[in-house]
């Protein structure tokens, strides 16, 4: 009662008008457990172009020439015949320049990238190709050049490079240039200048300035935007990729190691998955493959998680049980898992730690966990998750296995998976969430009753989808930090959550909302993406009790639409409270710390908020600025801060401990 009256006056002198709603919440400085460094993380799937074409910084689409149209992509003039014995096994493909015979006449090919190339003034970019002379004889001349077709100079061409082949044997040419011009949608053309023959294969553009530098690099502003979330945890490949159209079209990620060559073409499901949002040539390289996943990982601090197949194809996609892999022909799909795990983690002379150790990686990746089947149900996955366990646990023991309840966060499904999971013995179960802003701000209790002694959550795919809308408005991004404050509370039951999907190409996308949108150019951060950096920067290391009037502050009724949550961060030596008010009014929240020890108060506090100027507002390439977080400061002094919360407003306040005199 003191305190409140204490808060109470507080905000008055603070605001010097009156809010509309004083509200006193509770702290309890004692730590109730730890926060799992895995809470918040990345989810990872070759959808809206967001491998090929987006992460992966290759800009030559159909580079090996294996697209079902083997010149889809490409231009090719002159005197140019597509072969079929090339040098690699899994990619046969190539193309023959030959003269035409006509001095005016001209023989190349013309690659249109992934809705343009984009390159920047000044940037370097490395253009390399295999090929040969298969004559032999005189060396032949290639001129390679970046050009577009909207340009109105006197010539397309901006940049030219020459390069000799010289061999009569297959060989890697590379050359490095910088742009002399920035644009989005250039080609790139590959002429034959001289009069020989030259075979061509495995065509490739990257920008030197990958990130980490690596030549089967990643886009740096992506990459970089990806790893500056901090993620406890990265899973990949997907996803519905995860599982393929037919049999046959799942991922199968021993295709995607070893020379980057010769890792064979696989359709991307997603190509067609919309007839309204058709991309007939979308595919997946590969060059992006698990190697690469689990350096990145590791290259962002985050624990990789991969997710495999368990022998179904899409449920979605299926007419008939009779489509999926039969109980009696698994063991290829569950080698394909204990070779994975072995990839991983095996020593570099075993089987596949050898094939890692070859790329680069003679030390183990660490991998700790497996999801076993995306978004499967009912008993044939049951069936199916048992016998991959049983293998994965007698020879992994120490592996953390996650299964899954489904594509629906209640319901039939969930309802009949998850009591499967607890008797399964899984170690996580993933559920997924694609629901309107209603849905989101009715779960803020979500995990309070789970049961603590079962499997633990995983909230692998969410993101809200503000009803009439795919787009990322604040709305979305407020509701799903109201969330998150409940997975905050319950992160002793809620392991990793992790926003879905991650990344979207403007002009490619098959699904929204996604948190990265970019071009061929440039990003842009969306307020999803600014909520998950908050929670992930301030997630903290323990969990604190936060109540009102002894219950969560979890939009209940009386509630004001208001959630929140408190953790203690040991490093920063600092307690945190994030606020959502999810409604109209402002608030003033007087956050009342109780247990604090003997001699400790409370310093000034920095504030970081995130709001916008409607519920429908969003950020764009053209204005990237309206939602973005913004801090301030406020004078504490003793154990109690009084805040005021925005309407509408996402809030995190970092307030220190400290200790006059001993503590
Ligand atoms: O995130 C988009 C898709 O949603 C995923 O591929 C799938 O798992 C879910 O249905």
């Amino acid at each position: 009662m003191k305190e409140s009256m204490l808060c109470l006056a507080a905000s008055l002198i603070m605001g010097g008008a009156a809010f509309a709603q004083n509200m006193t919440f509770d702290v309890s400085a004692k730590k109730k457990g730890e926060i799992p460094e895995t809470l918040y993380g990345l989810f990872f799937e070759d959808i809206n172009f967001g491998a090929d074409g987006g992460l992966y910084a290759e800009m030559i689409k159909n580079r090996s020439f294996e697209f079902p149209q083997s010149f889809m992509g490409w231009k090719v003039f002159g005197n140019v015949a597509l072969m079929d014995d090339g040098p690699f096994e899994r990619n046969p493909h190539y193309v023959r320049l030959a003269p035409t015979g006509h001095r005016w006449k001209h023989t190349g090919i013309e690659n249109e990238g992934f809705f343009g190339i984009g390159v920047k003034k000044g940037e370097s970019y490395r253009f390399s190709v295999w090929a040969r002379v298969p004559e032999g004889g005189k060396a032949q001349k290639l001129g390679v050049e970046l050009g577009n077709s909207d340009s109105d100079n006197w010539t397309q061409m901006f940049n030219r490079v020459e390069l000799s082949i010289d061999s009569e044997e297959w060989k890697k040419y590379e050359i490095t240039f910088k742009a002399e011009k920035t644009t989005d949608s250039a080609f790139l053309r590959v002429f034959l200048e001289s009069d020989g023959v030259v075979d061509l294969e495995h065509v490739s553009l990257f920008p030197v300035d990958t990130w980490k530098g690596h030549k089967n690099g990643l886009r740096k502003d992506i990459a970089t935007a990806l790893a500056d979330l901090k993620p406890g945890v990265f899973r990949f490949p997907g996803g519905c990729i995860v599982e393929g159209t037919e049999l046959g079209t799942h991922y199968d990620w021993k295709k995607s190691v070893g020379p980057v060559e010769n890792r064979p073409l696989n359709e991307n499901r997603w190509h067609f998955t919309f007839k309204h949002r058709l991309y007939s040539d979308y595919n997946q390289s590969y060059g992006l493959g698990f190697y690469e996943y689990f350096l990145f990982a590791e290259e962002m601090g985050a624990e990789p998680l991969p997710i495999m197949n368990v022998g179904l194809i899409c449920q979605y996609m299926s007419a008939t049980l009779d489509e999926h892999v039969p109980m009696d022909s698994l063991d290829c799909y569950i080698k394909d898992v204990l070779d994975l795990i072995e990839f991983a983690n095996g020593p570099a002379d075993s089987e596949w730690g050898k094939v890692r150790a070859s790329m680069g990686h003679p030390e183990p990746f660490n991998l700790k966990y497996i999801g076993i089947g995306n978004e499967q149900w009912g008993p044939e996955y049951v069936e199916r998750l048992k016998v991959f366990m049983k293998a994965v646990r007698s020879r992994y023991p120490e592996i953390r296995i996650i299964g899954s309840s489904g594509p629906q966060p209640e319901g039939k499904d969930f309802d009949y998976l998850w009591p499967e999971m607890k008797k399964l013995k899984v170690d996580l179960v993933d559920e997924h969430f694609y629901r309107d802003e209603k849905w989101f701000l009715s779960q803020g209790t979500r995990y309070d009753k789970y049961d603590r002694k079962g499997p633990k959550v995983f909230a692998g795919e969410y993101a809200c989808h503000v009803t009439n809308s795919g787009r990322n408005q604040f709305h979305a991004a407020m509701v799903e930090a109201a969330f998150l404050t409940g997975v905050e509370r319950n992160a002793d039951v809620v392991e990793m959550a992790t926003y879905a999907p991650l990344l979207a190409h403007r002009k490619g996308w098959q699904w929204r909302p996604d948190m990265i949108w970019f071009d061929n150019l440039d990003i842009c951060k969306t307020g999803s993406y600014y909520v998950q950096e908050l929670f992930s920067h301030y997630k903290g290391t323990d969990m604190l009790d936060l109540s009102m009037d002894k219950n969560p502050v979890a939009g209940l009724e009386g509630q004001n639409g208001m959630y929140s949550s408190a953790v203690w961060d040991e490093n920063r030596k600092s307690y945190i409270v994030k606020i959502v008010n999810t409604s109209d009014k402002e608030n003033s929240i007087c956050l009342n710390f109780r247990k604090l020890k003997r001699g400790e108060t409370l310093g000034d506090a920095r504030v970081i908020s995130l709001t916008a100027a409607t519920l429908q507002t969003e950020n764009t390439f053209d204005d990237k600025h309206r939602i973005e977080p913004e801090e301030t400061s406020l004078p504490v002094s003793g154990s109690e801060v009084t805040v005021k919360s925005a309407p509408h407003s996402i809030m995190v306040c970092i307030i220190p401990s400290v200790f006059r005199g001993n503590p």
